[in-house]
């Protein structure tokens, strides 16, 4: 069995007897006119096939206990695969995914009532599948409408998303090379920005390098938007305009990540635009480094990400204290959030198919305990705006510091080590390019 047969089977595993399961693939979406954007496969649909087409359903059918697995995909189509590219097409699909049955998507709807009559329960992604919703919605009422059949429409719905992103979040053997070989192509293209920054160049030509990096490592696609913030740009967390130019003696925040085989990388590092650190910059960022070091020292299975932050908040709160740019009771500031105007998002969240990878995180009074398997971020930052109430000498700095990290049995491993994040290793690194 491949790995894809063996997570079907598994979400078998969690069926009720007589039950269906639907789980639809991504759409293509226009950019403008007849341009589409790049297309990216929903995640739960790739996790469960492998399958990198638009427009299909996978079911995954319980039958007395018997495991059947269709699809639903489009049906090969000559002047279709002229003008766009290729299609699997049915036959494809079962001998290349391994499912027992597939059919032409065009029939999924007309299909859709067969398929659910006699199921007890329905398996679906609730409230986000619009189109499979509609679907659903018609087939589901037309045959409670329809009674003189002596047939049973489904009377329980179960969100498919509960189910598999709980198995999504602890990565398999498979996953965590995967995901390591994307946090080392990641980290390749963060050294190459290191490498050919200098003053004088925009953040989107930074940004070409790091793309160009990923590509030539085998990655084309960035796991996200990337960030290349050159001086206090670096205060807006998700700023992507890249469109300014970098100046001697401004930092710049680079996060970028590249997609491997469907798996994100997601690294940040801030390094000086001319190799060199500041006094200054070199005192908000050593506090920064050591922040995330001691956050990463203290990844292990049953600890909280929440306590983690906690942990990284007092360091933070102590170290601005020291440099007056906050002033007060260490306690009371940590009770005020007065940090939140220079750290305010998480420490970290996990990672894989999705850059912001799916499962569940519990409550600020129950928050849940790492686990071996799970791969996570951890990114401490430190942003003084230009605006900030404190002295001029730090306005505008922003700072973050990313690693991809694997939690182990007994601890942790950082998938994202090769780019250097030390004050010495970064000078040395741009000193030497
Ligand atoms: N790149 C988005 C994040 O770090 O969460
Ligand atoms: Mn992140
Ligand atoms: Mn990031």
């Amino acid at each position: 069995m491949t790995e894809f047969e063996q997570r079907r089977s598994s979400f078998f595993s969690k069926m009720a007897n007589n039950s269906l399961a639907i789980f639809p693939a991504g759409q293509e979406k226009i950019r403008s006119k007849d341009t589409e954007y790049p297309f990216r496969q929903n995640s739960d649909f790739y996790y469960l096939t492998g399958f990198n087409e638009p427009d299909a359903y996978l079911l995954i059918v319980n039958k007395e206990g018997k495991q059947q697995t269709l699809l639903f995909n489009r049906k090969k189509d000559k002047t279709a695969e002229i003008w766009n590219g290729k299609r699997l097409g049915q036959s494809g699909a079962v001998s290349k995914f391994g499912v027992d049955l597939a059919y032409d998507v065009a029939e999924f709807e007309t299909q859709l009532q067969e398929l659910i009559v006699d199921c007890s329960v329905l398996y679906y992604p609730v409230f986000s599948a619009p189109e499979l919703e509609r679907c659903l919605n018609v087939a589901v009422n037309k045959l409670r409408a329809d009674r003189s059949r002596g047939q049973v429409a489904p009377a329980q719905f179960i969100d498919t998303q509960m189910i598999l992103h709980e198995m999504r979040l602890i990565k398999s053997e498979y996953e965590i090379e995967l995901m390591a070989e994307a946090a080392e192509i990641s980290a390749a293209g963060h050294i190459r920005a290191m490498q050919v920054c200098h003053p004088g160049m925009w953040e989107y030509q930074l940004a070409a390098e790091i793309h160009y990096e990923f590509a030539q490592q085998g990655a084309p696609n960035v796991a996200y938007n990337s960030i290349v913030a050159g001086s206090h740009n670096a205060c807006i967390l998700h700023y992507t305009e890249n469109n300014q130019q970098l100046h001697k003696g401004d930092l710049v925040l680079i996060d970028a990540g590249a997609e491997y085989k469907g798996y994100a990388g997601d690294i940040t590092r801030t390094f000086p635009v001319n190799g060199v650190f500041s006094d200054h910059q070199a005192q908000l960022y050593q506090l920064v480094l050591d922040i995330q070091v001691s956050a990463i020292s203290q990844v292990k299975p049953g600890v909280a990400l929440a306590d983690i932050n906690k942990s990284a908040i007092k360091k933070l709160v102590e170290g601005l204290l020291e440099f007056g740019i906050l002033e007060g009771d260490s306690e009371q500031l940590i009770k005020d959030q007065a940090y939140k105007a220079f750290y305010m998002h998480g420490i970290g969240h996990y990672l894989g198919l999705d850059v912001h990878d799916v499962g569940l995180y519990g409550t600020a009074e129950d928050p849940r305990l790492l686990e071996a398997g799970m791969v996570i971020t951890i990114e401490p930052g430190l942003y003084i705006s230009e605006d900030a109430d404190v002295d001029d000498v730090w306005k505008g700095i922003g700072i973050r510091i990313e690693d991809d990290v694997l939690v182990t049995k007994n601890g942790a491993e950082v998938l994202s080590a090769d780019v250097p994040k030390s004050i010495n290793e970064i000078e040395a690194l741009m000193a030497n390019a």
